[in-house]
């Protein structure tokens, strides 16, 4: 009876029908005949760039044994678009890793006879109940859960619920992909918290703030993009990592958004996720009911506020069934917010979340709430202690639907800071960990920076508040065990992601970081290297030795990129008053911000202490604050956040802070340099363009690694007055200033800020066609590396040639859309030509070709010996 073995079923059909496989690299055989006539009507779903979801061709006797039977039948037994999502894509990674096609069963007997051979199964523990009883005897499954598991024949995805089996699906194509044997699989898996969402800030007219990677994948010019191809695309990776939120718009809400011509468009997108279980939410401003809804206020406790909030979230579930809920980021960064009415933080949320309540929805809350006019000369002012001031007191206070989204430390996502001490703040309130996978401080995706071990260090801060002395670590407290009387179960991962059109995160292996939030939001136990691990090889396959390559990039890189930028706990160094991207420390200074590092001429960092300083480590339980108290205990990597000592205070390594800060410049910009070879060894064994991609951004890094090391050293050198006691700081072998060498058009102009150029000043050609620098080789014949620093602005892409005694040796444009039209540390920018025959007495001529508002601009060149030639230099002295 009822049984139905079609070939493939119809949704399956299209959907395969749909597919751009070309992209992928793989060929789908339609069994059956012809897609059915609608399929040709449909605009194509399209996958975009894979990601990790590559399904590159596995050895199956890896997987099934030698002698294994691979399946090759699907049943399916529930009917509703997740467990059709499932069957989906293990149709596709089938095809991909194992190169079959799957023929699928619907609705089949118990018994039916077509089951003999390998069968998956794709059932809810209910369904499978049902069907057959004995299959599902193991323990219940919650929500999002699943079990893996064979019985006999028959490969078993047995979700807690839908959602459950579309997660264990793709665990499962996890597990083909990595090569693992499934022949005792016996795997149950459930999320560590109820929310696991990305916000992604984008705007309507496209753009997205802090977004590195193009432009959004929801908006264009004021309006929901007409083609969601993309935003479907992105749910399947996010739902293959358990990811199961997503708000689309920027924390910096545009309340036009909530206008219903609006909403009915936002829809459309919740549409496009829903197959992968991905629930829609949206920012909100808090100001709403007045900007687009003509009320004459905002104040939370307005009857009429909470009315007109009722009537939009009933609006929105009308049109949004499956509606997750809201972020709300008020009195803020010049956010409006309830302290306008002096109402509090938990006034307005609960007003959001009492009109959510009704429909299942949540808020998530921001406690990024500070005053960026702090008073700089105030030595007891600390933007640190806001989350903490302003909240902890609220403790108790909020609804059940409220979950205080914290970010990681409490600054703003800089390159390390101590855990936010608002953890163990908040005893009996839901809780949130607000993560960075947009690299907004940590080099946007031009400089390598896996942050997984960075997360992991805060997850696994040990709050030492249990009472009885039992760790109690961050990622314990996020998941609802909190330290007082009550047991929450609401909690949760929000990772910023801002992924745009181009390929995501721009960067091929920044996309390791937004697979490790879903990772560590599913389980956060796992370590940052087994994850980085499984995404190598889910991203470029089983190849030994592009994984050595790849995860030890990836695991050093964090540890490099600090060295460089920001050592000691001193935050990120970079222009807080720019786009975060070049150095600046001055920029942290005498401003309302409250980034202060407090260098002065006899020492530097901000003193937090209890004793003498902000009193920001009393927020602490009196253990961790103990230990941070003390400058005996204090970690050195986090010293300069929490004390300011003199420059020659000894770390517990004995080296002294400032000789520190030098030898840790130099050491980050080396092994900067370093990772281009490392990569350079996978030439071949990864996608050429996915090599080409990775190859101009480590080139790149390496430059600005340079740029970094000098400018930070170099201010403070001079801040300081010490000098590096290895007498690198302010001596650069081998280099030419462009304001010393023959100018033809070209002119000295001063650079702002002074350490970002090299002698401080550059070269602009302004009011010519072209300009040149030049000069005359005196130095012995030989084989050099020839490096060309200059200015890459926004406003132009100049053309440079590099000439030796009227040869072309180079040419490039100055295109990499850096963000700043000015010359400093955002634009400085390095192309260096290896291994050049110099001859005493050649020309060597810089060509500079100004376009649009971008003068050409150099700051120096640098002439080494080419590391063969000198490594032969000093054989030939030896003999
Ligand atoms: C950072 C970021 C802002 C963002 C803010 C936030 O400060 O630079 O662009 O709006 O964080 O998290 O709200």
């Amino acid at each position: 009876m009822n049984k139905t073995v079609s070939s493939l079923s119809a949704p399956l059909r299209r959907f395969l029908a749909s597919l751009p496989f070309a992209a992928l690299g793989i060929g789908v055989a339609l069994a059956g005949g012809r897609p059915p006539a609608e399929s040709r009507l449909q605009a194509p779903l399209g996958l975009g760039y894979p990601a990790w979801l590559a399904y590159r061709p596995v050895n199956p006797a890896l997987v099934f044994g030698a002698n294994g039977d691979i399946p090759d039948t699907i049943v399916v037994l529930g009917r509703g678009h997740l467990e059709q999502s499932a069957a989906r894509e293990l149709a596709l990674g089938w095809q991909g890793m194992l190169n079959r096609v799957l023929r699928v069963v619907e609705s089949p007997s118990p018994g039916a006879a077509e089951l003999v051979r390998g069968t998956l199964v794709v059932a809810t523990q209910t369904e499978l109940r049902a069907w057959r009883p004995e299959l599902a005897a193991g323990p219940s499954l919650g929500p999002d859960a699943y079990r893996l598991h064979r019985a006999g024949s028959l490969l078993l995805i047995e979700g807690g619920d839908t959602r459950g089996a579309l997660y264990g699906a793709f665990a499962l194509l996890r597990g083909v992909a990595e090569g693992h044997s499934l022949r005792a699989l016996d795997e149950t898996s459930q999320p560590w918290t109820v929310v696991r969402w990305t916000n992604e800030w984008d705007n309507p007219n496209g753009t997205i703030e802090r977004g590195y990677a193009g432009s959004s994948i929801f908006f264009e010019g004021g309006h929901v993009r007409s083609d969601l191809s993309r935003a479907a695309a992105y749910a399947r990776l996010l739902a293959s990592v358990g990811i199961d939120g997503c708000v689309i718009n920027n924390v910096n809400a545009d309340p036009r958004l909530l206008l219903p011509e609006n909403l009915a468009q936002i829809a459309r997108i919740a549409g496009v996720f829903r197959p992968y279980g991905v629930r829609l939410g949206l920012a909100i401003d808090m100001n709403s009911p007045q900007s687009v809804g003509g009320l004459s206020t905002f104040d939370p406790l307005d009857p009429g506020v909470a009315a007109w909030w009722r009537d939009k979230m009933d609006e929105i579930y009308r049109l949004i069934p499956d509606f997750g809920g809201v972020v709300v980021k008020a009195d803020s960064e010049g956010q409006p917010g309830p302290s306008q009415y002096g109402r509090s933080q938990a006034d307005a949320a609960n007003l959001i979340a009492r009109a959510l309540a009704p429909h299942g929805g949540v808020v998530l809350y921001r406690a990024f709430v500070y005053n960026h006019h702090l008073d700089w000369r105030n030595p007891k002012a600390d933007r640190a202690k806001a989350a903490y001031d302003v909240f902890h007191s609220l403790d108790g206070k909020f609804d059940p639907n409220v979950i205080v989204q914290i970010k990681y430390g409490p600054i703003d996502f800089q390159v390390r800071e101590p855990v936010s001490p608002l953890f163990a703040g908040l005893p009996h309130t839901n809780e949130a960990i607000e993560l960075e996978i947009t690299q907004e401080y940590t080099g946007q995706q031009l400089h390598l920076v896996y942050l997984a071990p960075m997360w992991k260090l805060s997850l696994d801060t040990d709050m030492r508040a249990s009472v009885h002395g039992a760790p109690l670590l961050v990622r314990d407290l996020i998941r609802g065990h909190t330290i007082g009387p009550q047991h929450h179960t609401l909690g949760g991962f929000v990772g910023v992601a801002n992924v745009g059109t181009g390929r995501w995160l721009g960067n091929p292996l920044a996309l390791a970081n937004l697979y490790a939030f879903g990772r560590l939001a599913w389980n956060p136990a796992l370590s940052a290297a087994a994850i980085s691990d499984e995404w190598t090889r889910l991203t470029f396959g089983n190849n030994v030795q592009v994984h050595a390559v790849v995860d030890k990039l990836q695991m050093d890189s964090w540890r490099i990129y600090e060295s460089y930028t920001g050592p000691l706990g001193l935050g990120t160094l970079t222009d807080i008053l720019g786009p975060h991207f070049g150095p600046n420390p001055q920029s942290a200074e005498r401003n309302g911000w409250g980034q202060w590092i407090r260098a002065d001429h006899e020492g530097v960092g901000m003193d937090r202490t209890v004793a003498t300083g902000t009193g920001y480590i009393g927020q602490y339980p009196a253990p961790l604050a103990a230990e941070y108290e003390s400058l005996k205990t204090c970690p050195d990597d986090l010293l300069l956040f929490m004390h300011h000592v003199p420059y020659n205070y000894h770390l517990h390594n004995g080296e002294t802070v400032i000789q520190y800060i030098y030898n840790s410049h130099y050491w980050g910009a080396q092994a900067a340099a370093v990772q281009i070879p490392a990569w350079e060894s996978l030439h071949g064994k990864v996608p050429d363009a996915t090599y080409a991609e990775v190859l101009k951004r480590f080139e790149f890094q390496a430059g600005h690694a340079i740029v970094w090391r000098d400018a930070i050293t170099k201010w403070f050198a001079r801040k300081s007055g010490i000098v590096d006691n290895l007498h690198r700081v302010g001596h650069y072998p081998g280099r030419i200033e462009a304001e010393d060498m023959t100018l033809d058009g070209y002119s000295p102009v001063d650079v702002t800020p002074w350490e970002t150029a090299s002698g401080r000043k550059a070269v602009e050609c302004v009011g010519r066609a072209q300009c040149s620098v030049s000069l005359r080789w005196d130095k012995p014949d030989g084989w050099y590396d020839i490096a060309v620093q200059y200015f890459d602005l926004n406003n132009g892409a100049s053309h440079y040639t590099l000439e030796v005694d009227g040869h072309a040796i180079d040419a490039w444009d100055a295109d990499m859309n850096l963000p700043d039209y000015r010359m400093n540390g955002n634009t400085s920018t390095r192309q260096t030509v290896h291994n050049v025959a110099l001859h005493r007495g050649d020309e060597l001529l810089l060509l500079g070709r100004p376009d649009g508002r971008e003068p050409a601009p150099v700051d120096y060149i640098q002439i080494t010996p080419s590391p063969a030639s000198a490594a032969l230099h000093s054989l030939n002295q030896s003999r």
